[in-house]
């Protein structure tokens, strides 16, 4: 066993949030990591068509897992072409209170109902400053404070956007947590122009571009995507891409384990197949008009696949990280080379909405 796998299965003995939090300490003394990525083969290179930001490979750590920006270095090590910090809010919170994280291991899902616990923008943008070299893009997610209401909780999403600006690669705006009362409200027609304008106003004060991505929730039926595509059309040039999809508030019927009755976002298989579809939704919508990144319930080389041929440019996870461990990343990117090569693809973005 190597010392990556026992401590994942020391690890996986902990409770939730303290397993991670042991994580996030030996990942940053250097525990376990490789010493440097492994370069990527060409053909898994990505340059998103709308931003053109560059990625090494399409498989990327979603938002969640690295909140104050102490373990991206690390996590390029494992191979990810792209690492998403945060969501960080302006003021540090500390979220809601424990238990907040739970595993449902029969279902290889997690809810959480953490809402926000970071340290607040100023440690997180020291870091992103003196993280060092990176193998792959570097993603800061900023979301609002818990007590920012109103006109306040648009400011503070502006806020976020020009603190990160010149230090990381993309930006995305997170408006789908379940766990900040109102804050998926945002995604409402009329809010998320408001929000929108703010942004590009804030983002026009700051030299360079920046793809800015919008991460959005599973739970959206026609009506409510066909809103978001039509407000987003109109923030063209500004905002670059779609990051679908943030954890569901649904509870499907599969679910085995008690921790279903807890409430907070679902992630995991169970979201594999309702993020996907509300992915390729937005993918004929938008036809190419967007980067899209798909999330949710990605485990194998198989479910990232799927994503991609369903519209996706790029794919993200977290909650497989806890039952697959760190050398996940690897896996996927093998996996993908041998799906690619079935279908006759030497370039992973020919197989982009193969599926629609
Ligand atoms: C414990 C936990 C914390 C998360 N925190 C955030 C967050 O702070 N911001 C965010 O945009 N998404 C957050 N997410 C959502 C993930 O980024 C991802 O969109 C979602 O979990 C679906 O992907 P997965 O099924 O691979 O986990 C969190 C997910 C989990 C499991």
């Amino acid at each position: 066993m190597s010392l990556t796998n026992l401590g994942v299965s020391l690890v996986k003995r902990l409770p939730a949030e303290r397993a991670h939090t042991a994580t996030i300490r030996a990942l940053k003394l250097g525990l376990g990591t490789p010493l440097a990525a492994k370069p990527d083969p060409e053909s898994l290179a990505v340059t998103l068509p709308i931003s053109g930001l560059k990625l090494p490979n399409p498989v990327g750590l979603a938002a969640g897992f690295d909140k104050n920006a102490e373990a991206f270095g690390p996590m390029f090590k494992f191979g990810f072409g792209m690492v998403e910090c945060g969501t960080v809010t302006p003021k540090p919170q500390a979220g809601n209170p424990r238990p907040r994280l739970f595993r449902l291991p029969e279902d290889r899902a997690v809810i959480n109902r953490m809402g926000f616990n970071n340290e607040g923008l100023e440690p997180f943008v020291r870091r992103l400053k003196n993280g060092g070299p990176r193998t792959g893009a570097l993603g800061a997610n900023v979301g609002a404070n818990k007590t920012s209401q109103g006109e306040d909780r648009l400011k503070d999403y502006a806020l976020g956007l020009t603190a990160v600006w010149p230090y990381c690669d993309y930006i995305t705006i997170n408006i789908s947590s379940p766990n900040t009362p109102g804050l998926r409200g945002l995604q409402s027609k009329s809010e998320l122009a408001d929000l929108l304008t703010l942004c590009r106003l804030a983002a026009d004060t700051q030299t360079g571009k920046r793809p800015v991505f919008l991460k959005v929730a599973p739970d959206l039926d026609g009506e409510a995507i066909a809103d978001i595509i039509s407000v987003v059309k109109d923030a063209r040039g500004f905002l670059t891409g779609l990051i679908i999809s943030n954890t569901t508030i649904a509870r499907p019927d599969t679910l085995q384990n008690p921790n279903k009755t807890q409430t907070g976002g679902l992630s995991g298989v169970p979201l594999l197949a309702p993020s996907t579809e509300v992915l390729a939704a937005f993918a004929r919508g938008l036809g190419g008009t967007f980067d899209l990144i798909g999330a949710g319930g990605v485990a194998s080389g198989e479910d990232a696949y799927a994503k991609i041929r369903a519209g996706a440019n790029a794919i993200q996870l977290y909650s497989a990280l806890v039952y697959e461990g760190p050398q996940l990343a690897t896996r996927i990117k093998r996996d993908l080379l041998k799906l690619m090569a079935q279908d006759g693809h030497t370039k992973i973005s020919e197989a982009v909405g193969a599926g629609l």
